[in-house]
C-alpha cells in the first residue's frame, strides 16, 4: 500500500492528501526559510505539552513579525482533526508557518497571508534497551547565528551538522560557542559533575526545548539538583553522565564523545531515573 499518498496534510484551511499538497514558487518559506516551525510529539493519539509548544510557537512568530493565523483553541481543533487521519496512536507532528506568497522576490516583506503546512508522521520510540547500550556524539564549532531561540525553517547549518553526524555515524553533534557548549544540533545538551545537573541556561544560543523542561523537572524529582549554568567541551569530556533532549527522542544517554567515553561507557544512574520519570510524564 503507498502510505505516502494515502497520508493526509493540512495545508492553508484544507485537508488534502500529501501528494496533492504545494504552495507557490513565491512562497517566502521556499525563497528564504522565512518560517518558523514546531515538532509535537503525540502519544495514545494525545497532544503533549500543546500549551508550552504554541507558547513558543507564538514567540517565534514575534521575533520575527508573522501574526498568528490561529488562536490557541483553533490550533487544537486542526491537530486534533489531522490526528483523526493517521493510523498509529504515537505521533509526530511537524507545524509549519511561512510569511506567504509575495509577488516577487525581495528581502524586506508586507503584510502577507500566512502559509500553514502540517503533518503528521509516526513516532517510534527507541526502546529503553536500546537506549541503555549508549549513544556517541561529535564536538563541532557552533556556526550558527545568534537567534537560535527562533525555531526558525532556515536550518542549514543544522542540516550540515546532521549530515555530517550521519556520515561519521553518531547521533548527535554536540556544538561549542568559544569552548562553551550551547546544544546540539537537533537536542539540548546535559552534563552531570559530582551529583548536579548542568546545561547551558536559556537566551539567544539556544532553542529553549520543551523537552528539556521536562527534562529538568525529571532531575529535580530524582533528587539532582539543576544547575541552568554553562560548562566547557573540558566539562563535558569530563562529565559522568551526558544526555541530549528532543520531543522525538525523549532523553538520551551519550556515553561516547569524539573517541573519549563518559563513565566507562556505560549509561548512568541518574539517566536511568530520569527516563522512568518522563515516561510516567507521558501518560499523565
Ligand atoms: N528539534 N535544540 C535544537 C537546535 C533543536 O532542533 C531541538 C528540537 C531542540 C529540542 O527542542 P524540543 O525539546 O522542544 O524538541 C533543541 C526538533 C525535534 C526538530 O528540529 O525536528
Amino acid at each position: 500500500m503507498d502510505f505516502n499518498r494515502l497520508s493526509m496534510v493540512y495545508l492553508n484551511g484544507n485537508f488534502i492528501e500529501k501528494n496533492k499538497a504545494s504552495i507557490s514558487v513565491m512562497d517566502r518559506g521556499f525563497l528564504f526559510g522565512d518560517g518558523v516551525y514546531e515538532v509535537i510529539p503525540v502519544y495514545q493519539g494525545k497532544l503533549f505539552r500543546l500549551t508550552a509548544h504554541l507558547k513558543r510557537l507564538q514567540n517565534s512568530l514575534d521575533a520575527i513579525k508573522i501574526p498568528n493565523p490561529y488562536s490557541n483553541s483553533e490550533w487544537l481543533n486542526i491537530l486534533n482533526q489531522l490526528l483523526g487521519h493517521s493510523q498509529s496512536p504515537n505521533q509526530s507532528l511537524y507545524l509549519q508557518i511561512t510569511r506567504g506568497s509575495d509577488t516577487q522576490r525581495r528581502h524586506n516583506f508586507q503584510a502577507l497571508t500566512p502559509t500553514v503546512y502540517i503533518e503528521s508522521s509516526p513516532l517510534t520510540q527507541k526502546t529503553k534497551q536500546v537506549l541503555e547500550k549508549g549513544f556517541s556524539a561529535i564536538i563541532q564549532p557552533d556556526i550558527r547565528w545568534s537567534r537560535c531561540d527562533i525555531k526558525a525553517t532556515s536550518l542549514l547549518a543544522n542540516v550540515l551538522y546532521s549530515q555530517n553526524a550521519k556520515e561519521n555515524q553518531v547521533e548527535e553533534i554536540i556544538l561549542h560557542r568559544n569552548d562553551i557548549i550551547t546544544e546540539g544540533a537537533t537536542s539540548n545538551v546535559f552534563m552531570i559533575k559530582n551529583g548536579s545537573l548542568f546545561t547551558h541556561p536559556t537566551g539567544t544560543h539556544i532553542l529553549s526545548g520543551i523537552t528539556r523542561d521536562l527534562a529538568l523537572e525529571s532531575a529535580l524529582a530524582c533528587k539532582l539538583p539543576v544547575n541552568e549554568s554553562a560548562f566547557s567541551i573540558d566539562g563535558l569530556l569530563g562529565a559522568d553522565e551526558v544526555w541530549i533532549s528532543s520531543s522525538t527522542r525523549e532523553i538520551m544517554p551519550i556515553t561516547q564523545i569524539d573517541n573519549q567515553t563518559i563513565n566507562h561507557a556505560k549509561v548512568g544512574t541518574y539517566w536511568e531515573c530520569v527516563y522512568n520519570h518522563y515516561q510516567q510524564l507521558k501518560n499523565d
